[in-house]
């Protein structure tokens, strides 16, 4: 397979408001790979989930795709919808190299479906809109996992006409947000035009068309961008400050280039100046083989981008989620101390 060893993994990050089916959809996307034995494991990450080449190729059902793309898979970030997660989720937009908008296709666009789009477009990130829930269209005859195409022509005159009447409703809103839109089986160039998959992330109609698009995307506007360097030092963002049971508190992070050891000092942003600790123990968690497993997590002596891993260090309360998080030494660190507070500061 073509996979070049230097490319890195692109960052999908999932965003929409509140409901419309962000976390539905990837479960989907894990579930139905999972479920269908398929070549190629995915891989759960702390808050992210990894899916290979292999995976997405197959689900796609057509193998001349895998010499066609370079990316060694997707790693999918969960984004929650809730308004108080604003700056997480501009730190989302940033962060990613591509996103997925959801947006429930029976209630339109809401204060979160336009927040997501002018991040995306400040942040210049490609992007593709999924018109989620076409099941709950009256009268809709669901067909598990189908491509829109085939699920569609399966539908009687009506319903197609209603889907059609609902999706340039989509259509309209995204022009009134700046953005020209079309069916993304009728885009011919996705630099011009944004993509709308309808889909279901119930019944899984339409999601091997979220992920043929986001890799012809990957292909289309990363090549150039997804050389990393291993050996530089990480550099991630916080995604949750979470309290773990005999850990205290831990941050979960996505490293987004270069490497991270056990032992590493870091500098997190915080409320007030950014913090200093080192590194006491990276986790990720458990395979789902091993659920039953006393301890929920397992240690690793380092990771490298682009990988979710949740930090066990001393002092971690104050950090802040959608903060960034930087390897330093004893030299970097007043400088990168200074860039982080005014990063916040921007924001
Ligand atoms: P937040 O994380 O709270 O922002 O929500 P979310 O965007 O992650 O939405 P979530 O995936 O939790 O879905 C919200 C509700 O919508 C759940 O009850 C889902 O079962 C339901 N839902 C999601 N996708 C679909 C769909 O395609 N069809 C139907 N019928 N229901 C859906
Ligand atoms: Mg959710």
């Amino acid at each position: 397979m073509a996979v070049k060893q230097d490319l890195r993994t692109p960052i999908v990050s999932v965003m929409g408001h509140v409901d419309h089916g962000k976390t539905t959809l990837l479960d989907r996307i894990r579930g139905s790979t999972v479920a269908e034995g398929e070549a190629g494991a995915i891989t759960q990450h702390i808050g992210a989930t990894e899916v290979p080449i292999d995976t997405i190729v197959s689900k796609c059902g057509n193998p001349a795709l895998r010499d066609k793309f370079m990316v060694p898979g997707l790693l999918f970030i969960d984004t929650p919808g809730h308004h108080a997660f604003t700056s997480l989720r501009s730190r989302g937009g940033a962060l990613a190299d591509l996103a997925i908008v959801i947006v429930d296709i029976n209630e339109g666009f809401m204060p979160q479906t336009i927040e997501s789009l002018q991040i995306l477009k400040r942040f210049k990130t490609p992007f593709v809109v999924v018109a989620n829930k076409i099941d709950r269209i009256h009268g809709w005859e669901p067909q598990k996992n189908a491509p829109f195409i085939v699920s569609y022509n399966k539908q009687s005159e009506r319903v197609k006409t209603e889907l059609d009447r609902k999706f340039y409703e989509v259509v309209g809103e995204l022009y009134n947000a700046g953005f020209n839109s079309e069916r993304h089986d009728r885009v011919s160039d996705f630099q011009r035009n944004i993509g709308i998959i309808p889909i279901s992330a119930v019944t899984g109609e339409g999601i091997a068309d979220v992920l043929m698009v986001l890799l012809g995307l990957a292909q289309r506007f990363l090549e150039g961008n997804l050389h990393y360097d291993a050996s530089v030092p990480g550099v991630g963002t916080v995604l949750e400050v979470k309290e773990e049971k005999g850990l205290g508190a831990t941050i979960d992070v996505i490293l987004y280039d270069g490497n991270l050891k056990k032992g590493d000092m870091i500098v997190v942003g915080s409320l007030g100046k950014p913090l200093h600790t080192k590194v006491r123990a990276l986790l990720k968690p458990r395979p789902l083989t091993e659920i039953k497993s006393e301890e929920k997590f397992q240690q690793v002596q380092s990771v490298t981008a682009a990988i979710g891993v949740k930090i066990s260090a001393p002092n971690l309360d104050s950090a802040l989620a959608g903060s960034p998080v930087r390897v330093v030494t004893p030299e970097t660190v007043d400088a990168i101390s200074e860039e982080i507070l005014n990063e916040l500061e921007e924001v």
